[in-house]
C-alpha cells in the first residue's frame, strides 16, 4: 500500500447507530452497508453482535452479502464476546475482530475495578483468543487520550506481540486537542517495539468539536486509517465525520498529501439515505452535506457566484454529489441574483421593471426571509399586468 494511502474505517452502523435516534432495522443497514461499498471504504464496522439478537442478524446479513470491503464486528475483551463477532462474521470475505479494553485510571478504577496489571493481562488475552479465530484483528484501548502514556504504550506493545494488526486510537470523550493527539500517535510511533507491523488508526468524538482537526492530526503524526461516521453521527456529539475528512484531504492535497479511494460523489447520496432510514436530519450548514452547504444568500457572494463559481466554492457541489450550488432568494440577496431568477422563470425586464420587482421582493423577503420561485412568478405576473393596464 502506498505511504500516504489512508484506510477509512466506516463505523456508522455501529458507533453510529448506537447513538439516540439513530437506530436500524437489518434491512435499512444491508442497504446502507451497500452503499458504503459503492462509497468506496475499506472497513465497515457492522455491528456490535453480543449486544442484542437483531445486530447479530445484522452483522451476519452484511458479512454474507457485502463482500468487497473488511467487514469488522466489535467485541469487549471477553472470550465470550469475541466468539459472538467471529460467529457473526466468519462468512465475510475479509473479516475483522475489533476487540477493546479501556485503559486509562478512570475506566479502570470506577468502570471496570481492574488495576493496571490486570487490564494490561486481559487486553493480552483477548487479542490471543481473536487471533486463534481471525487473522486480522483491532485492538482499541477505550479512552486512550486520558490514559497515562507509558501504560498506553505497554499495553499497545503487548497486544501487537499478541498480533493485533490495526491499533486504534479512541479519543472516546472527545477530550483531546490535535496536538496532543499527533503527540500520543508519535509516541507510540517512536516508543512501542513492533508498532511497524500494525495500521496505527485514530477513532475520534466530537464533544469539542475537534473530531475531524483530531483526525487529521492524527494522519500527520502517521496514523493511516481513520474511523469516522456518515454525517458525524454517534454518541453524545458524535463521531468524526467522514464526508469532512474525505473532503478536507481531497480539497487541500496540497498541504496534506493523503488519499482514500472514497468515491467522493457518493457522499451526499450515503448522506440522504442515512438521512431517511434513520430520520435524523443533518444541520443545515453541515460541512459537505448540509442543505446550506453550496447555497448562497448575500448579493456580494451572489454576484460573485454568477461570475465565477470559484469566487464563493472551493469544491463543486457535483463533486460530492449534490446536484447544483443555490441562490437563495432572501433579503441579502441583489438585483443581480433576482435578474438571473427572472431569466430562469422566463422573464428579461427593462430596469425600470426591474426597480419595482426588486422593491416588491425585498419587501416580502423582508417579511417571509426566503422567496420562492412561486412568489417571484406571482411579484412578476402582478408587475406584468399592471404594466399594461396603465
Ligand atoms: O469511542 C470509543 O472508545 C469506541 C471504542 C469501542 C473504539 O467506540
Ligand atoms: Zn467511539
Amino acid at each position: 500500500m502506498a505511504r500516504n494511502r489512508v484506510l477509512v474505517f466506516d463505523t456508522t452502523l455501529r458507533d453510529g447507530e448506537q447513538s439516540p435516534g439513530c437506530s436500524m432495522n437489518l434491512n435499512e443497514k444491508l442497504t446502507l452497508a451497500r452503499q458504503l461499498d459503492r462509497l468506496g471504504v475499506d472497513i465497515i464496522e457492522a455491528g456490535f453482535p453480543i449486544a442484542s439478537e437483531g445486530d447479530f442478524d445484522a452483522v451476519k446479513a452484511i458479512a454474507a452479502q457485502v463482500r468487497r470491503p473488511v467487514i469488522a464486528a466489535l467485541a469487549r475483551a471477553t472470550e465470550r464476546d469475541i466468539e459472538c463477532a467471529w460467529n457473526a462474521i466468519k462468512q465475510a470475505a475479509k473479516p475483522r475482530i475489533h476487540t477493546f479494553l479501556a485503559t486509562s485510571d478512570i475506566h479502570l478504577e470506577h468502570k471496570l475495578k481492574l488495576t493496571r496489571e490486570e487490564a494490561l493481562a486481559q487486553a493480552r488475552a483477548a487479542v490471543r483468543a481473536a487471533k486463534s479465530l481471525c487473522n486480522d484483528v483491532e485492538f482499541s484501548p477505550e479512552d486512550a487520550t486520558r490514559t497515562d502514556l507509558a501504560f498506553l504504550c505497554a499495553v499497545v506493545e503487548a497486544v501487537i506481540e499478541e498480533g493485533a494488526t490495526t491499533i486504534n486510537i479512541p479519543d472516546t470523550v472527545g477530550y483531546a486537542t490535535p496536538r496532543e493527539f499527533a503527540r500520543i500517535i508519535e509516541t507510540l510511533r517512536t516508543r512501542v517495539n513492533g508498532i511497524d507491523r500494525a495500521t496505527v488508526s485514530a477513532h475520534c468524538h466530537n464533544d469539542l468539536g475537534l473530531a475531524v482537526a483530531n483526525t487529521i492530526a492524527a494522519l500527520e503524526a502517521g496514523a493511516r486509517q481513520v474511523e469516522c461516521t456518515i454525517n458525524g453521527i454517534g454518541e453524545r456529539a458524535g463521531n468524526a465525520s467522514l464526508e469532512e475528512i474525505v473532503m478536507a484531504l481531497k480539497t487541500r492535497g496540497d498541504v496534506m498529501p493523503f488519499e482514500t479511494a472514497v468515491a467522493a460523489e457518493e457522499l451526499f447520496p450515503a448522506s440522504q439515505l442515512l438521512t431517511e432510514s434513520t430520520g435524523v436530519a443533518v444541520q443545515p450548514n453541515k460541512a459537505i452535506v448540509g442543505r446550506n452547504a453550496f447555497a448562497h444568500e448575500a448579493g456580494i457572494h451572489q454576484d460573485g457566484m454568477i461570475k465565477n463559481k470559484t469566487t464563493y466554492e472551493i469544491m463543486t457541489p457535483q463533486s460530492v454529489g449534490v446536484p447544483d450550488s443555490r441562490l437563495v432568494l432572501g433579503k441579502h440577496s441583489g438585483r443581480h441574483a433576482l435578474a438571473l431568477k427572472c431569466e430562469e422563470l422566463g422573464y428579461r425586464f427593462e430596469r425600470r421593471e426591474m426597480d419595482r420587482i426588486y422593491r416588491r421582493f425585498v419587501t416580502l423577503a423582508d417579511e417571509i426571509k426566503v422567496v420562492e420561485d412561486a412568489q417571484i412568478a406571482d411579484i412578476i405576473r402582478d408587475e406584468t399586468r399592471q404594466a399594461s393596464a396603465a
